[in-house]
């Protein structure tokens, strides 16, 4: 049954809410579902039982409540009992609180109304997640995202910590940056990684095929519909499911999108009835889905419930050495493949990996490995065997480094804050420049950011207040 724990017991709730009426009702639905609940009216009465150490296994509180809110109490609770799931309750207008309190460390959020069959599935999955051990360091689903750099780093580090949550991840980047593999590792590290890991490209097919797909169709439902058949929401319950180029759906079926991750609810196409659906969404694009809906193109109301935690992977350009460990990679793999015995670069053919810019990323770097390994006759890879965009790529020069034949300045006469003679950055200049690139590869979070630079949280606190008073772009 329904709030029935695994060793028998009933599942344990705390349930915060101000409303006395609601609380009540909410209370007693519970408790004839089955679970155990105990009720409290402040966000600080809440707290004190978890600091008390009471055995709960969910936490379920409204957001705003007075006094302290419901925000604070998923903080705090985060610290004080970091095993303890919290589900927040929230009315329709204040979902901007409720994807800040998933940022605060919330579990999920739930937004009213709501009936009690979703908040079955939601308590259920919470305390999935609570039951789960932290996986053995062998099969680590990050270590399939390649790299030794501080932005890939950061990556993982962000995949790492997204994964523990159930809410709606949206994740962007170029084309073969890898958006897949990071969807992939948030299910892998998720408490779902035993349920199915579902993906489906929303750019391949028709409007009409694509919503029978997403929510399946009764028997009958169009012409040739000879049999109902589940769609990927069902399909892929207790999982992950992946809306892949989301930002290539049709508004109409945006629409209709928004209202079943709303309700948490599917129609089937042709059916009366909605079933509750038990499934994560992440949703990748290559699109700049801010720009699609300033210009109409994508419902914002959508992007807003798919962007609750973006993720932004960064281009293999942005990479800096990573080209030359993904090639290596590659190569020896490619190279096992092929029983052929290469064994490496070439110092030369490292330098033109390194010069070209990979629009293609890393998917155009392993086809580009693969198809030198077929052709390398040597034991290392030289520029010969790479194809002849990437043999042409050489190191750019400086930027505005003036030219051989101009008499140069003396670096050291000419210094003008912030930029020396050859238009080369200072340390500092660099430092803001990277320390905001990681800030935003840690979606602004700052303790994070903190972490990934090796700082502790005050100096980089200081150094942006400075950078904000000293003003200007970074
Ligand atoms: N960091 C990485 N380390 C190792 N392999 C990677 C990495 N990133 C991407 N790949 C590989 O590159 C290829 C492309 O990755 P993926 O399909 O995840 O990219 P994508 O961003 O979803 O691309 P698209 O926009 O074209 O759908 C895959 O073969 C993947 O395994
Ligand atoms: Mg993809």
């Amino acid at each position: 049954m329904a709030g029935t724990r695994e060793d028998g017991g009933a599942t344990r709730l705390l349930l915060v809410d101000d409303d006395p009426g609601l609380r009540e009702v909410l209370r007693a639905d519970l408790t004839d579902r089955g679970y155990e609940v105990l009720a409290r009216a402040r966000a600080a009465e809440g707290l004190a039982t978890l600091e008390a150490g009471a055995p709960i296994d969910v936490v379920i509180t409204d957001l705003n409540l007075p006094g302290e809110s419901g925000l604070d109490l998923c903080a705090r609770s985060a610290r004080a009992r970091p095993e303890v799931p919290v589900l927040v309750i929230t009315g329709h207008g204040s979902l901007e609180a409720a994807v800040g309190a998933i940022r605060a460390g919330a579990y999920d959020f739930i937004t009213k109304p709501f009936d009690l069959d979703v908040l079955d599935v939601a308590i259920a999955r919470a305390v999935r997640q609570r039951r789960r051990p932290r996986r053995a360091a062998a099969d680590d689903p990050l270590a399939a995202l390649g790299g030794d750099s501080p932005a890939i780093a950061a990556l993982r580090a962000l995949v790492e910590r997204v994964a523990a949550s159930d809410a709606s991840v949206l994740v962007r980047g170029e084309t073969g940056t890898g958006k897949e593999l990071v969807a992939r590792a948030l299910h892998g590290l998720s408490a779902r990684r035993d349920g199915p890991f579902v993906a489906i490209n929303c750019a391949a097919m028709p409007e009409a095929l694509l919503e029978s797909e997403l929510f399946g169709h009764v028997k009958g439902a169009f012409s040739g519909a000879v049999e109902a058949r589940p769609g990927l929401f069902q399909r892929a319950s207790g999982g992950t499911l992946l809306l892949d180029e989301v930002g290539d759906m049709s508004l109409p079926l945006q629409a209709k999108l928004l209202r079943v991750l709303q309700e948490r609810r599917a129609r089937p196409v042709g059916g009366a009835d909605e079933r509750p659906f038990d499934v994560r969404v992440v949703a990748a694009t290559h699109r700049d889905l801010r720009d699609a809906a300033a210009a109409g193109a994508f419902r914002a109301d959508l992007l807003f419930r798919l962007d609750v935690i973006g993720i932004d992977v960064p281009p293999l350009r942005a990479r800096g050495r990573d080209v030359l460990v993904l090639a290596e990679r590659a190569l020896a793999e490619q190279a096992a493949r092929a029983g052929k015995r290469v064994t490496g670069l070439s110092p030369a053919a490292a330098e033109r990996l390194l010069a070209y810019a990979w629009p293609g990323n890393v998917r155009e770097l392993h086809n580009c490995i693969e198809r030198a390994v077929a052709l390398c006759e040597g034991e290392r890879l030289e520029p010969g065997d790479l194809p002849a965009v990437v043999r042409a790529a050489t190191p750019a020069p400086a930027a505005d480094t003036p030219a051989a034949d101009t008499p140069a300045a003396d670096p050291l006469i000419a210094l003008a804050p912030g930029v020396d003679a050859a238009g080369l950055p200072t340390l500092e200049a660099m430092e803001r420049r990277y320390v905001h690139h990681v800030l935003d590869l840690a979606g602004g979070n700052k303790a994070l950011a903190a972490r990934v630079l090796g700082l502790d949280r005050k100096s980089l606190y200081r150094k942006l207040e400075r950078w904000q008073r000293e003003g200007g772009a970074a």
